[in-house]
């Protein structure tokens, strides 16, 4: 049986699917290649209206989820022939899929997670064995089916003697903590980039605040701060998850009308605060004194919030660059290893960072 598996995310920023492929000899970790998909923009206007309650007709759903499929499938063929492999020689692909909806536990809705992309497309187009479908189950046993990347990071990133916290820093941020004594545990801290991205766009018409180059020219609103920390879910006790339900560009129109008028530059300032305090906050507030912060995700390309981050927490920060996995990557290898999990019938979540009853195999799984 071959060792190499392919992880395939695209995240909450609908930047583009991000395809990893990985080997696992003998327990080794290593990245051997990675590709990453465009997503055309038809797709991400016909994600973000799947997004958005009103928008979400199943009619669009079902043809969103074979498009999706498709170019999930897409993604996997062009990394396979970068790398000059056939399907004989991938054990499987793991999906994270596009979610569409995360309605999160004791948020005052019938919980539930949706990712699409069909799984079955992966399988047929590629040949090759697809593990999908992992948030469920976990919510079947009570869970938030989110996060998951907290045991994988485990796998990769823990020491026996630094207490590390590892920072995923993608549309939503979410934090792995590891003791090197004790369990590790983990929870979504709020937004990270959606809030920049979307408000940039609308004001300089571009993706993303490249390095946080305008937020740095902005200066930090203290009161438009205070008032976006008052979210309900900031103050959530973990186990929590979120998505672009609670943080949204209309919840930040919301917010700012309620006040007399700040200049854009100074919102993308304030975003960027946010991010960094919520993210901080959370860590400061752990019972444990952390020795190193490592970040992964987009956000770790961004130098602003990256010096943010390390003016509001205490200890070292860096990119998971100094940990030898460049930051872009740690996801999708982190379903890379969920798909050998689920292959090998092993668990892969952690019941004390999703709240389920117990630690369970995820997935399905679909052959070719
Ligand atoms: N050079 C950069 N400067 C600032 N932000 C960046 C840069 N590169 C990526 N990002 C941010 O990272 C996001 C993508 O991060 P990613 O980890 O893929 O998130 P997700 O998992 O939500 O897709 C982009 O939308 C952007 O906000
Ligand atoms: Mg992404």
């Amino acid at each position: 049986m071959t060792n190499l598996y392919i992880g395939l995310m695209s995240g909450t920023s609908i930047d583009g699917i991000d395809a990893a492929a990985v080997s696992f000899d003998q327990g080794e970790f290593t990245l051997l290649g990675t590709f990453s998909q465009n997503i055309p923009d038809h797709l991400k206007q016909a994600i973000q209206d799947l997004c958005q309650p009103g928008r979400d007709t199943v009619q669009l759903y079902g043809e969103t989820d074979q498009q999706m499929g498709e170019l999930f499938a897409q993604a996997s063929l062009n990394l396979m022939a970068e790398l000059g492999i056939g399907a004989h020689q991938v054990a499987a692909i793991g999906s994270h899929g596009q979610t569409v909806r995360h309605s999160a536990p004791g948020q005052g809705n019938i919980s539930f997670s949706q990712q699409i992309g069909d799984p079955n497309i992966i399988a047929a187009r590629t040949g090759c064995a697809v593990a999908a479908d992992f948030r469920r189950k976990d919510m079947a046993l009570g869970g938030h089916g989110a996060p998951l990347v907290p045991a994988f990071h485990h796998q990769l990133f823990s020491d026996s003697q630094l207490n590390r916290v590892i920072v995923n820093i993608g549309g939503i941020a979410n934090i792995t903590v590891l003791p090197a004594q004790g369990n590790c545990t983990g929870f979504d801290t709020g937004p990270g980039n959606l809030l920049l991205d979307s408000w940039c766009k609308k004001y300089l018409a571009k993706d993303y605040d490249a390095d946080g180059e305008w937020a740095a020219g902005g200066s930090n609103h203290k009161t438009l701060l205070k008032q976006l920390k008052n979210h309900p879910f900031f103050s959530l006790p973990a186990p929590k998850s979120t998505g672009r339900e609670a943080f949204h560009q209309q919840w930040l129109e919301q917010q700012l009308s309620q006040l007399p008028a700040i200049a854009p530059q100074d919102v993308q300032a304030t975003l960027m605060q946010l991010t960094a305090e919520t993210i901080a906050d959370e860590i400061n507030g752990l019972d444990l004194s952390v020795d190193e912060v490592y970040i992964c995700g987009g956000g770790a390309f961004n130098g602003a919030l990256m010096a943010s981050l390390a003016a509001v927490l205490p200890a070292r920060v860096d990119s998971t660059i100094a940990l030898g996995l460049d930051p872009s990557w740690v996801e999708a290898c982190a379903f890379a290893w969920l798909a050998k999990q689920r292959l090998e019938a092993g668990t892969g979540n952690i019941a004390a960072v999703t709240g389920a009853e117990q630690e369970t195999i995820l997935g399905g799984l679909y052959l070719p």
